[in-house]
């Protein structure tokens, strides 16, 4: 099967049947600490946060999601609109499909027109990286979006579900690394909802990587999307569940600080303005989420997603003000239980 229908049936399942992992994110594990006497003001507190040096309106990363078949390019328009107006940013899905067919290029590069202003994130998949990519296949890839970071999922469990998934995974760290050392933007690397945990963190940050998303399990499952395709008819439903809760990632990467810098994404499950919040409290600099958004996009349009977005917003000032809080980065652990 051709990329293409693969990606309209990555979209069409996420939108419309039950994907989602049984087991959580963990972020119901925490509860806020309620402040009695907040003594702050809610026209005083703010949402901006600061990503690899610049400043958002909100600290929410949209997800690398779709391109690579015209419907996918009107998708991608969407989506860079919106976080051009909220001042957000995004990452295009994998941009594989225009490697390999030309014509897909505009499915993607619809996103610089529509966000001249945007940050927005490249994104090619590790497996690609084992034989090392050209660097002209790296320099298309950024400069079709005039991109100003590159990422490298990672989703080997997604790859075995897939009836055409590649399976070698040797030589993909080295890939990383090759692309570290190449490429003049940051590179951010994050998996597809399976988890990144302190290891294999560490592994990448070693390797000259500057953003680790951790993509935890709890919110969109791949396996779970896989096996649900029609094109499969050897389904293997034991591994819709596999997977590092996303709480669990946050909590570990969290440790590496000591030792490196780097910034971290938290995502896989963030379903509220709450699991943004508890987020940041446990460790991460910024929250990501995808299948919320391409379902409120596909079911609702641009309408649908601002609205989203403003529901998000006004709740975790509420949030904020309730905890005592001006700015994000005044929330801290000491305002969660565990509970
Ligand atoms: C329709 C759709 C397509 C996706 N395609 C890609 C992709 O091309 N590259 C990628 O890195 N992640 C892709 N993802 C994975 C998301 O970026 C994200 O890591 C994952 O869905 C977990 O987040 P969620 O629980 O908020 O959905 C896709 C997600 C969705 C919903």
């Amino acid at each position: 099967m051709s990329i293409k229908n693969r990606k309209k049936d990555h979209v069409e399942l996420t939108v419309n049947s039950d994907v989602f992992y049984k087991k959580s994110s963990g972020f119901e594990r925490y509860d806020f600490i309620h402040n009695a006497l907040p003594e702050t003001n809610l026209q005083d507190v703010h949402t901006e946060a600061v990503f690899l040096g610049r400043k958002f309106s909100y600290p929410l990363f949209i997800s690398s999601m779709t391109g690579g078949y015209s419907e996918a390019g009107a998708i991608n328009a969407q989506i860079a609109r919106f976080c051009e107006k909220w001042n957000l940013p995004f990452g295009v899905g994998s941009q594989r499909a225009m490697l390999e067919d030309p014509s897909e290029i505009e499915s993607f590069s619809v996103v610089r027109d529509a966000a001249p202003t945007a940050f927005i994130a490249a994104n090619i998949g590790g497996a690609q990286l084992t034989g090392g990519l050209q660097n002209d296949d790296i320099d298309l890839l950024i400069e079709s979006i005039r991109a100003n970071a590159i990422i490298v999922h990672l989703n080997p469990l997604q790859e075995f579900m897939q009836p055409e998934g590649d399976t070698a995974f040797e030589g993909i760290e080295k890939g990383i690394k090759q692309l570290a050392e190449r490429v003049q933007c940051p590179v951010i690397v994050k998996e597809t909802g399976a988890g990144i945990n302190k290891q294999c963190a560490e592994q990448l940050l070693r390797n000259g990587v500057k953003v680790i998303d951790v993509a935890g399990a709890g919110g969109t499952s791949w396996a779970k999307v896989e096996n649900l395709r029609d094109r499969q008819k050897n389904p293997l439903h034991n591994f819709n569940d596999w997977g590092l809760p996303t709480v669990d990632c946050i909590v570990e990467v969290n440790e590496l600080r000591k030792r490196y810098k780097f910034e971290m994404i938290a995502s896989g499950g963030i379903r509220s303005s709450f699991d943004v919040v508890k987020s940041l409290a446990l460790g991460a600099d910024f929250a990501a989420t995808a299948q919320p958004v391409i379902k409120a996009l596909v079911d609702g349009g641009p309408d649908a997603l601002d609205s989203l977005m403003e529901t998000w917003h006004r709740e975790t000032r509420i949030i904020l003000t309730l905890l005592g809080c001006r700015n994000i980065r005044d929330v801290t652990r000491n305002h969660l239980v565990e509970i």
